[in-house]
């Protein structure tokens, strides 16, 4: 069974009280943090993350979309989880860095990075984040070739009996979400497909028993 992750950056925040009881069903919040330098946008500080803390108990990761992202996991220790690129190098220190902070440790991998690059990571963190969009924006299109991706990633696990989930994020919604599950994800994060849609509760079900 596939739990959901509501992306935050599609939510309407200036009613996001409002927007987080619509979502209450999902399984937990994602975060995106972008410093305009490692993706082409801004997004979301420590600030509104400890004000997110202060309005849910549900667990949330935050997904530091930012280059040198050790400067950032103090100030964003409220979260349960962090996720960070691989792409921004030192891996192995900043895995130990959010272990010694007692966090759960995501890894995210980039549509154009190659998917062995990470295979060796998986056995060390709690989670791969598997972006299925160009990251930096809410509601773009699915990029269809993550889906092999994702495939080898569940194979590896498989294979080596590890216990490492599969998150997908990016362009995931009532059209594609089955084949994202068939392909071996756990956890699907969701941004439009949660906050655009008018028929939230029944995709919500839909999701859970798929
Ligand atoms: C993209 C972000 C995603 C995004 C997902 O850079 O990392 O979390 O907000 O939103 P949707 O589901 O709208 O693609
Ligand atoms: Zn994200």
């Amino acid at each position: 069974m596939a739990k959901i992750s509501a992306s935050l950056l599609a939510a309407d925040f200036s009613c996001i009280k409002k927007d987080l009881e619509k979502i209450k069903h999902v399984d937990m919040f994602h975060i995106d943090v972008m410093d305009g330098k490692f993706v082409p946008n801004l997004a979301m500080g420590p600030d509104f993350a400890k004000s997110i803390r202060k309005l849910t108990k549900k667990n949330f990761d935050v997904h530091l979309m930012v280059i040198s992202p050790e400067n950032y996991f103090k100030s964003f220790s409220m979260a349960d989880s962090i996720t960070f690129h691989i792409e921004t190098g030192n891996v192995d220190s900043n895995i130990r860095k959010l272990k010694n902070m007692k966090k759960k440790v995501g890894l995210a991998i980039n549509p154009e990075t190659d998917v062995k690059k990470i295979l060796p990571y998986l056995k060390k963190v709690d989670k791969v984040l598997v972006m299925s969009v160009h990251p930096g924006f809410a509601g773009q299109r699915f990029i269809v070739y993550s889906l092999e991706k994702i495939k080898k990633i569940r194979a590896y696990i498989k294979k080596n009996k590890l216990k490492t989930m599969i998150e997908v994020d990016g362009g995931i919604g009532p059209s594609n979400y089955k084949k994202v599950i068939s392909a071996g994800a756990d956890i699907l994060a969701m941004g439009a497909a949660l906050f655009k849609n008018r028929k939230l509760s029944k995709f919500v079900k839909e999701v859970k028993l798929a």
